[in-house]
């Protein structure tokens, strides 16, 4: 929006720029009954005080939620300090976070070329995939490209309701941006246990979207039953207070077997190890800023 106090546009989010230039000379040829004096090309740009919101038109247009619009790589933090934790294990957190952070950045730096294949982010809750996610999209559509920002279940939702019982089949309408969008971050997923029809659905949406060659980005709280199993036996690091980062269940038994092995194939699996950012890291920055 432009500033309603605006000096140069006064609210109206444009400024006219004039330049005397030949081709107006022609212009003003043609238009015989015009002023007299210099030929002048007038036209309007789009005001000083509106550039931000260029920023924030291509974020809501790329679905991005208002609550992790800030997320960016310069913000994701990967020197975590926390107290009574030992420090082999922050390190090996630490260097998880940075390897995950690295995989992403490059992924978006190197966008659209080299990237065949999409990211798959998996981890415990809070670790920052979505934040991650959202840094790399919004670099990608920043630069230029069309992508799109969905919630799995927010997706489902979103296909079950515009499903036409009459032609037996959902809307394009909701399908095409999201099988058409150069990248599409879908966000949580495995978050529901959808039908048997809606899965075919989102099976339906990856396939074509690997098959055209569109690269899709994924974040989810659930691994593979083998992976999980590790993931348990890892050292207990119940400090003060604090949960071991858990991971919750299986990702075959949330989205079925066909499209785990289609994911396999589409995307770079990149697993984040570390402790719930919400919970154990900002409130210790919370309470240390509060003190001081
Ligand atoms: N390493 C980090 N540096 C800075 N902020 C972080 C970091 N990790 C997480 N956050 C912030 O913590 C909040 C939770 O992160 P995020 O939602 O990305 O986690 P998540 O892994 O997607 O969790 P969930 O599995 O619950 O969806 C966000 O506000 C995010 O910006
Ligand atoms: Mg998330
Ligand atoms: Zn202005």
């Amino acid at each position: 929006m432009a500033r309603a106090d605006c000096p140069i546009c006064q609210g109206s989010g444009w400024k006219v720029v004039e330049r005397t230039t030949e081709g107006a000379q022609a212009l003003a040829a043609d238009n015989a009954g015009s002023a007299a004096g210099e030929p002048k090309m007038v036209w309007a740009i789009p005001c000083d005080c509106t550039v931000g919101d260029r920023t924030e038109r291509v974020l809501a247009k790329a679905r991005v939620p208002e609550r992790y619009r800030h997320c960016d790589f310069e913000n994701y933090e990967t020197d975590n300090e926390i107290e009574n934790v030992p420090r082999a294990q922050l390190n090996a957190w630490n260097r998880s976070l940075t390897q995950a952070k690295l995989i992403v950045e490059r992924f978006a730096s190197e966008f659209p070329v080299g990237n065949e294949h999409g990211l798959l982010l998996i981890g415990p809750c809070g670790v920052g995939k979505t934040h991650l996610a959202v840094a790399a999209l919004k670099e990608i559509v920043l630069r230029g490209h069309s992508g799109l920002f969905y919630d799995y279940r927010e997706l489902l939702k979103e296909i079950q309701d515009s499903y036409n019982a009459e032609s037996q089949a959902t809307e394009m309408g909701v399908l095409e941006p999201v099988l058409k969008a150069e990248i599409l971050v879908l966000d949580d997923l495995g978050s529901s246990k959808p039908s048997l029809w809606a899965l075919e659905t989102v099976g339906y949406i990856l396939n074509t979207r690997y098959n055209e060659k569109r690269v899709t980005l994924l974040t989810t709280n659930f691994l593979d039953s083998d992976v999980a199993a590790n993931a348990t036996s890892l050292p207990p690091a119940r400090v003060a207070g604090m949960r071991a980062p858990t991971i919750e269940d299986s990702l075959t038994d949330r989205v079925g077997k066909r499209i785990r092995s289609r994911l396999y194939e589409m995307c770079r699996t990149v697993e984040i190890s570390a402790p719930d950012y919400r919970k154990e890291i900002r409130n210790i920055s919370r309470s240390a800023g509060s003190s001081s």
